[in-house]
């Protein structure tokens, strides 16, 4: 359960969050926008389609998005349509392709019933158009029926430094019931590799939607050098 603050309303909203897996497995909307890290979004990507928890993706990708992952993976394909294949490195079975342009798709109406919403990555850009609501394209839309609908959103910001602008957007999308969860990866599980971090940050927001992943590292709790030693 979550309790939203809401400024200036002098009441508090009581928003809950359910993670019961319903019965034909969740439904997830995925975002990716022109924020770096692509990999952020492939790794999601695969995960969700492995997991049998998982029914449906549907997939909006921003032009930036896929700009991203053709400068950052080398991943393009004239035809969008094909683009998780290139992605996945083979045929997915629950991902489906949805243009950004397309407001009058199922997911940008609250009848649809979205388990959840991920945008991995998500630029600054597409903050400010959910923090205000604009409905402008794709995701800025479905993520604003997840807010009105008191469903889950993950904004898993990318951009460094951030501006006044940046903060007051966070601001605005997280009281509104949006979790702002920047892509920042941790080092107490001493990752080896890219794919590690990139791992264990996804896996960390898979958790946050009601997804938890076998593999996520779970801190247990350690003593300090000093203590040790002592
Ligand atoms: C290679 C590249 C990297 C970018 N990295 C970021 C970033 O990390 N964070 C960000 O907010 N914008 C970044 N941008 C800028 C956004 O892509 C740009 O503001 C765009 O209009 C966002 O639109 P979208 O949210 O519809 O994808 C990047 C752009 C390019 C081309």
């Amino acid at each position: 359960m979550r309790v939203l603050d809401l400024p200036g309303s002098g009441c508090e909203t009581e928003c809950i969050h359910h993670h019961m897996p319903r019965a034909q497995g969740q439904i997830i909307t995925v975002g990716v926008t022109g924020a770096s890290g692509a990999l952020f979004a492939q790794k999601t990507l695969a995960l969700l389609e492995e997991d049998a928890r998982v029914a449906r993706v549907h997939l909006v990708i921003t032009e930036t998005g896929q700009r991203l992952f053709a400068e950052e993976l080398g991943l393009t394909s004239g035809d969008l349509k094909q683009l998780p294949s290139r992605i996945l490195g083979r045929t997915p079975n629950k991902i489906e392709t949805l243009p950004n342009k397309d407001v009058g798709a199922s997911i940008a109406s609250g009848s649809y019933e979205v388990d959840s919403m991920l945008v991995i990555p998500c630029s600054m850009g597409t903050l400010a158009a959910v923090a205000n609501g604009t409905s402008d394209d794709l995701i800025a839309r479905a993520a604003d029926v997840m807010l009105k609908e008191g469903r889950e959103l993950v904004l898993c910001i990318r951009d460094t430094p951030f501006n006044r602008i940046h903060l007051e957007n966070m601001l605005r999308a997280q009281q509104a019931g949006a979790v702002i969860m920047p892509v920042i990866p941790a080092f107490y599980d001493q990752p080896k590799t890219i794919d590690d971090l990139v791992t264990q940050y996804t896996c960390r927001v898979l958790a946050q939607i009601g997804l938890p992943q076998e593999r996520m590292y779970r801190w247990a709790g350690r003593s300090s050098s000093k203590e040790a030693k002592a």
